[in-house]
């Protein structure tokens, strides 16, 4: 029966969350799963009339109306490549395949290419909210093809999280840029992650506040600038407590893993030459985190000067401190989205973008609203606009909370990486010069002057 909109391949958690998500829209749905125990699990009673279970991909294929259009929701990587292998001997020319895992942009660039030539119009989307936003409305970030786009628009935009009257999906641009800008989107969640545990740590271990303390003064900042989604889900964790009554966030091992989305980003700003310290240090602390015996033996064998940690009106410094953290974490990684749509030639329009992260999606938050003013100014850099004048205001808070840590011992490296963004930006003349000298002295590599127009060298001996 070719009446389905649209198929779900793929029904682990955000498979089965997202179909669950367009049928609760009105849309008809063939599912499928290569595990039989996934296809026997997806149910949904009352709804029997809106969905099909199939039992295999010709199946699946042939419940749908023309043009076919087939969301793939499978682990990144070969799993991907072999569900494409597996139904492009069933697909038709203007069929529309979707990637929505957190494939990496150069394989889903591949796939696009590979797949046009064949007529099919593939498209990769990034999709956040974790299971709750796959099935009650995820921030969608769709690339690859237009006319694939069109094609599926109605759907993915109805099935979207909503800012009001705005969806939040929107198309990206071409390739993989639907997967490029969720990729980042991970890397700044990495960067405000860290932040946040960074600030937790300052105030219950190094200004030594109870955990209740701690707890009403996350609480309270969430009615501050640094409301969103994040902060809220900070304070579910911190309220809650383990059976014998203690919280259990002081029972968790600090050892943190990563799927790989944040070293990917990390490896494109290597690769591009955008600075993007904040994010580099969030992930470089799970990496470190991961040598607990190195650190426990590290405790024991070396000695560091120490002061107490102790500021004054501690509550608001550590606010300001996290809050430019978080505005210095957006600027990182819309520069980064700025520098690879120039040189792919995608034409991001950041606006839009950052529209389509206003709900549904994990760093939301409601700096993204001036965010947006921001990127509307078109400046370099965030931190430049008018929109953000006010991040001077903020910078004392986050150079005592810093200064202060160092002095007590305590690493804190995404808050002083934020720090070094913001000095970065300030630092009028830089010591590079001599680098060049040196470059120069031993390599004969040139250098400019300040004073001359052309490439110079110098006999140095
Ligand atoms: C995801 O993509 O599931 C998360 O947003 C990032 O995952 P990670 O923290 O496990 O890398």
């Amino acid at each position: 029966m070719k009446s389905c909109d649209i198929a779900l391949y793929g029904l682990g958690v955000m498979g089965s969350s997202l179909a669950k998500n367009m049928i609760g829209h009105g849309f008809r749905v063939a599912a499928y799963s290569k595990s039989e125990e996934e296809r026997r699990r997806f149910a949904l009673p009352g709804s029997e009339s809106g969905y099909v279970v199939c039992a295999d991909v010709q199946e699946l294929l042939a419940s749908l109306k023309r043009p076919r259009i087939v969301f793939m929701m499978v682990t990144a990587g070969a799993a991907v490549d072999s569900v494409i292998g597996e139904l492009l001997p069933y697909l038709e020319r203007d069929d529309v395949l979707i990637d929505g895992g957190n494939s990496h942009f150069r394989d889903t660039a591949r796939r696009c290419e590979h797949l046009e030539d064949r007529g099919i119009r593939f498209l990769g989307v990034g999709v956040s909210g974790g299971e709750k936003g796959a099935l009650l409305g995820p921030s969608l970030m769709v690339g690859g093809s237009r006319d694939g786009w069109m094609c599926c628009r109605r759907i993915l935009e109805t099935i979207a999280a909503h800012c009001g009257e705005e969806t939040c999906c929107a198309y990206i641009a071409a390739q993989g840029a639907g997967h490029y800008v969720k990729m980042v989107h991970n890397g700044i969640e990495y960067a405000i992650l860290e932040l946040i545990a960074e600030t937790y740590h300052l105030m219950r271990y190094g200004l030594k506040f109870t955990h209740k303390e701690t707890t009403d003064t996350f609480r309270e900042w969430q009615s501050s600038r640094l409301d969103s989604y994040l902060m809220d889900i900070s304070v579910r964790v911190l309220e809650k407590m383990d059976d014998d009554g203690t919280p259990l966030v002081e029972k968790i091992l600090d050892v943190a893993e990563q799927k790989g989305t944040g070293r990917w980003t990390l490896q494109d700003a290597v690769e591009r030459g955008v600075y993007i310290p904040t994010i580099f240090e969030a992930v470089f602390a799970r990496c470190v985190s991961s040598g607990k015996a190195v650190r426990v033996e590290g405790k024991r064998s070396l000695s560091a000067t120490t002061a107490p940690f102790i500021m004054e009106n501690s509550r608001e410094k550590l606010r300001d401190a996290l809050l430019l953290g978080m505005i210095l974490s957006y600027a990182q990684g819309m520069a980064l989205i700025a520098k690879a749509s120039e040189e792919n030639g995608w034409d991001i329009d950041p606006v839009k973008l950052v529209g389509v992260w206003r709900a549904g999606c994990i760093i939301w938050s409601e700096l993204l609203t001036e965010v947006r003013t921001a990127l509307s100014e078109e400046k370099a850099n965030l931190i430049l606009t008018d929109t953000f004048s006010g991040v001077a205001a903020l910078e004392p808070a986050l150079r005592e909370t810093v200064t202060g840590a160092q002095r007590a011992a305590i690493a804190i490296p995404a808050l002083t990486s934020a720090l070094n963004y913001y000095d970065s930006f300030r630092m009028e003349q830089m010591p590079v010069n001599f680098v060049q000298a040196l470059r120069d002295c031993f390599g004969a590599h040139t250098y400019r002057r300040v004073d001359k127009e052309g490439y110079f060298h110098t006999e140095w001996e």
